[in-house]
């Protein structure tokens, strides 16, 4: 059987989907060596069944000194600021002599890398083996072949107005991105990175995107005809071994309890979640807008909040006597929640998200609309796929982007968009109706796609093929 080395972007959001990757290849028989550093080990989420499977950690030390990094920042979430991302990505990159290192003396030797595409740097380590590398893309294709053409037609180029909204060259639809909602934004060092990716993406041998035939078949296809080579549609992974979604994350956790007795006592599909993800912080006058929002729309939720001082929102909800007014109608958790579990209770009814993938298909797969309330990163793009082409959400109408690590002072959506969005996504008559409906036809189709015979899962044995293929023919 086929050896695949898994390299995982060091961030909250990528390891998963690397780690189901891991997974999904081990269960079909492969070995798996699953590239990590130290403390990221020790935050590996563990599944039950994963002491049964082929898969070997490999803790290489994090170059953190030498890459001007403060100790112990392993991973992109625990930087102290975003001009320390660049260096971040040097560490990553030194990691490649060492693993090069390593694999030399694996036995049995790597058959091939599936490593993130935000990992320029194995490239270099497949080419200096002699296996092929396929680069696991952790954006959906739409955003995917966006943001490819975004970057190699350099359309920000030229422009001073980083609001100005500019059509995406060469898309199979028309879309429009301004650089301050899209990815270049993201980093202080957008474009330069982007075009190191977006150069090892053309010289891998094909790549893996967490997302399914059925849901995005117009842009899988336009993407792998632009690229020139196979794009394996393999989501979603968190359900590549078909177990209930309830039963993926730590369910003795005490958070995990206290959501889980709350939600019994809720009507079917009365209550709302609303996350934005690991990474974003939303400032105190934003929290305050969303709290509104949330009692006035006289609805049953759960709002897991990230603050951009903690101890300032907790003055405040002490303060202000929210919790006491809402009472049993609302649960605010601060830090973590089990989304999967929350998202496919019967009692919940949709999901006001920030429109990271993950979050995104792990709502579709719940077969559940959503309220788009993107931030940065991939996010506008995957607002518009949800939008306008799955016709699965209502926008809330995010006025500005904001930028990771900049925690501002500003307001992007109100009390009355909250109220509003929450309203039309909930109720809406016979267009929310309408628009539930198609939710719970995507929520199939995620199944059906993961399920034996389905188009991932298909994907998933042909993938596992093309590399056993290429090794046979060095
Ligand atoms: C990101 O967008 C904001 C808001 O338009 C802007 O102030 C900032 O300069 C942008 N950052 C980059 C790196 O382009
Ligand atoms: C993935 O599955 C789809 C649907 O069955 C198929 O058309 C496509 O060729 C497969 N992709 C690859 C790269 O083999």
């Amino acid at each position: 059987m086929p050896h695949f080395v898994l390299v995982p972007m060091l961030a909250a959001g990528h390891a998963g989907p690397m780690l189901d990757m891991a997974r999904a290849l081990a269960s079909r028989g492969a070995l798996v060596t699953f590239v990590t550093t130290p403390l990221n080990l020790l935050r590996l989420g563990r599944a039950p069944g994963d002491g049964e499977l082929p898969i070997r950690f490999l803790p290489l030390r994090f170059p953190c000194t030498e890459a001007g990094l403060p100790e112990g920042c392993e991973s992109a979430d625990a930087l102290p600021g975003i001009d320390f991302l660049r260096n971040f990505h040097d560490a990553c990159a030194m990691l490649r002599a060492p693993l090069v290192a390593h694999l030399r003396e694996a036995h049995p030797p790597a058959s091939g890398l599936v490593s993130d595409t935000c990992h320029p740097w194995t490239g270099a380590v497949a080419r200096e083996l002699g296996v092929p590398r396929l680069g696991l893309e952790t954006f959906c294709a739409f955003s995917s072949f966006c943001m490819r053409q975004m970057s190699i037609h350099s359309v920000f180029e030229g422009i001073s107005d980083h609001k100005r909204p500019v059509r995406v060259p060469g898309f199979p639809i028309h879309v429009e991105m301004s650089r301050a909602r899209s990815p270049e934004n993201f980093s202080g060092f957008g474009k330069v990175f982007a075009d190191e990716v977006m150069a090892e993406n053309a010289r891998a041998d094909g790549l893996v995107v967490n997302s399914f035939a059925e849901l995005e078949p117009l842009f899988v296809d336009a993407y792998e005809a632009a690229l020139g080579k196979k794009i394996w549609a393999v989501g979603p992974l968190f359900l590549q071994r078909n177990m209930p979604l309830s039963a993926t994350s730590g369910s003795d956790d005490a958070t995990a309890v206290r959501c889980g007795s709350w939600l019994e006592q809720k009507k079917p599909r009365s209550a709302v979640l609303v996350s934005f993800g690991s990474l974003a912080r939303s400032s105190q006058p934003q929290l305050v807008e969303i709290a509104h929002g949330l009692e006035a729309s006289n609805r049953p939720f759960i709002w897991v909040v990230k603050p951009a001082s903690l101890a300032e929102f907790e003055r405040w909800l002490s303060d202000d006597g929210f919790e006491r007014r809402v009472g049993d109608r609302g649960l605010v958790v601060t830090g973590w929640a089990p989304q999967k579990a929350i998202l496919s209770h019967p009692a919940t009814g949709a999901f006001v998200t920030h429109c990271g993938w993950n979050s995104v298909l792990e709502c579709v797969a719940a077969g559940l609309p959503m309220t788009t309330w993107p931030h940065f990163g991939d996010q506008f793009m995957n607002e518009k796929l949800v939008v306008d082409v799955l016709r699965v959400g209502v926008p809330v109408g995010v006025k500005d982007a904001t930028q990771w690590g900049v925690e501002t002072e500003g307001v992007v959506a109100t009390r009355e968009d909250v109220e509003r969005a929450l309203e039309a996504v909930m109720d809406g008559g016979v267009v929310g109706a309408a628009r539930q409906a198609r939710a719970a036809e995507l929520g199939r189709k995620a199944w059906d796609a993961v399920a034996r015979g389905g188009s991932s899962d298909r994907n998933m044995s042909l993938l596992v093929d093309f590399v056993e293929q290429m090794k046979a023919t060095v």
